[in-house]
């Protein structure tokens, strides 16, 4: 096993107990006995009584909660509405999972969510969402909104959650002036994914506390001067598959220091942009490069000391091995994956 697969592996590996915590169904028979006051179908194990586990069993409506639940697991039913008194028994709900149900945004009444002023954990993907439901709770950390149909959120959907770290709007129908202010004020925010939109440009107004940044697959072809200074500890920046060329990128937007990780491949890029010695993996593959601009990714910061590049992908361009530099291998010899498809 190479020395590079190892911490690989166990992210991994972390990241599948992870899943298995927040999603997987729990099978009624691992759960042991269920408590009194459950609701029909779903299963509230004497061992762990503040959780009531609904997922997958066929619901067609918001099942009846008994007072003391934290922990709702509503996910992979077909729940189409919630009435405004759903939650009354549970105003100290921690966590409510309602991925993959058919729930529309003019379908869950107003005031439905008041109730839950202590509510940590939302997740609503993949229900039929055409705005955000709330208001939240300040108490929100973790809200995940994937594959709804939301086009716009609308100023103030998201204010004052103050404790919000991680917000996920991937695969929906957000445009750049539908969400122009929805993030202002976030202070907490460190993980924003806003990938599969139709963003047009980045959004403006991102709160400086964002480590995290993905805006994969959409139809952004430029990135304004000075557009990281607001992100001052931004470390893995993603914006694959959107149609940056050069004269969209503008000359050292990408040398900062904070950024760890830079995914730029499947766009128009022409050549490789200038980036801080601290990067250490640049996917570059699939655009147009057709130059090998050694200094734009390998800086000498002193004797023997180089770029602290590893990972350095330039597959799918019009680059062939021959075109890489000898003096590559200084930048290149501490890990690194090079792979440079053969165009000869
Ligand atoms: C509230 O809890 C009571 C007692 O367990 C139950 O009968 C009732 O259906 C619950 N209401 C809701 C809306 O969940
Ligand atoms: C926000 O988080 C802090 C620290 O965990 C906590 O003390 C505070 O009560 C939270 N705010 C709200 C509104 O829940
Ligand atoms: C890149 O940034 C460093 C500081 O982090 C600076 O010293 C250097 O001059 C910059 N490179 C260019 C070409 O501006
Ligand atoms: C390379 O330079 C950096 C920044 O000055 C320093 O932190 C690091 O220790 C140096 N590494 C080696 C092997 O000299
Ligand atoms: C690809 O590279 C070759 C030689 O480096 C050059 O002659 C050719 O014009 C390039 N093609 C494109 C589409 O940039």
């Amino acid at each position: 096993m190479s020395p590079l697969s190892v911490p690989l592996l166990a992210l991994m590996i972390g990241s599948a107990l992870c899943q298995y915590y927040d999603y997987e169904s729990y099978p009624s028979n691992l759960l042991g006995p269920s408590g009194p006051n459950c609701a029909e179908n779903c299963d509230c194990p004497m061992n762990f009584p503040t959780a009531m586990y609904c997922d997958r069993r066929g619901l067609k409506a918001m099942p009846s909660i008994p007072p003391n639940i934290k922990y709702l697991y509503l996910q992979n039913n077909q729940i189409k509405e919630i009435k405004a008194g759903a939650f009354v028994n549970v105003t100290d709900l921690r966590w409510l999972v309602l991925d993959n149900n058919h729930i529309a945004t003019g379908n869950v009444e107003k005031g439905a969510f008041d109730k839950l002023v202590s509510l940590e954990k939302l997740f609503f993907s993949y229900n039929q969402l055409t705005e955000p439901v709330g208001p939240l709770a300040k108490s929100l950390t973790e809200l995940k909104m994937i594959g709804n149909k939301l086009s716009k959120l609308p100023p103030g959907a998201l204010s004052g959650l103050d404790n919000l770290t991680s917000l996920h709007l991937q695969e929906n129908e957000l445009t750049t002036e539908g969400i122009a202010e929805a993030f202002k004020g976030l202070k907490s925010l460190v993980y924003l994914d806003i990938s599969q939109n139709k963003l047009g440009k980045l959004p403006v107004s991102i709160p400086s506390s964002v480590s995290m940044f993905y805006a994969d697959h959409n139809d952004i072809a430029s990135i304004p001067e000075d557009y990281l200074q607001q992100l001052p500890v931004l470390q893995y920046f993603r914006i694959s598959h959107n149609k940056l060329e050069d004269a969209g990128i503008p000359a050292g937007l990408f040398n900062v220091s904070s950024l760890i990780e830079l995914d730029l491949s499947f766009n128009g890029l022409q050549s490789i942009p200038e980036v801080n010695e601290n990067l250490e993996n640049l996917y570059l593959q699939v655009n147009e490069i057709s130059k090998f601009d050694l200094g734009s990714f390998c800086k000498v910061i002193g004797p023997l000391n180089y770029s602290r590049l590893r990972h350095l992908r330039l597959d799918g361009n019009n680059l062939s091995r021959s075109s890489v530099p000898f003096d590559a291998s200084n930048c290149l010899r501490q890990a690194a994956e090079l792979t440079v498809e053969s165009t000869d």
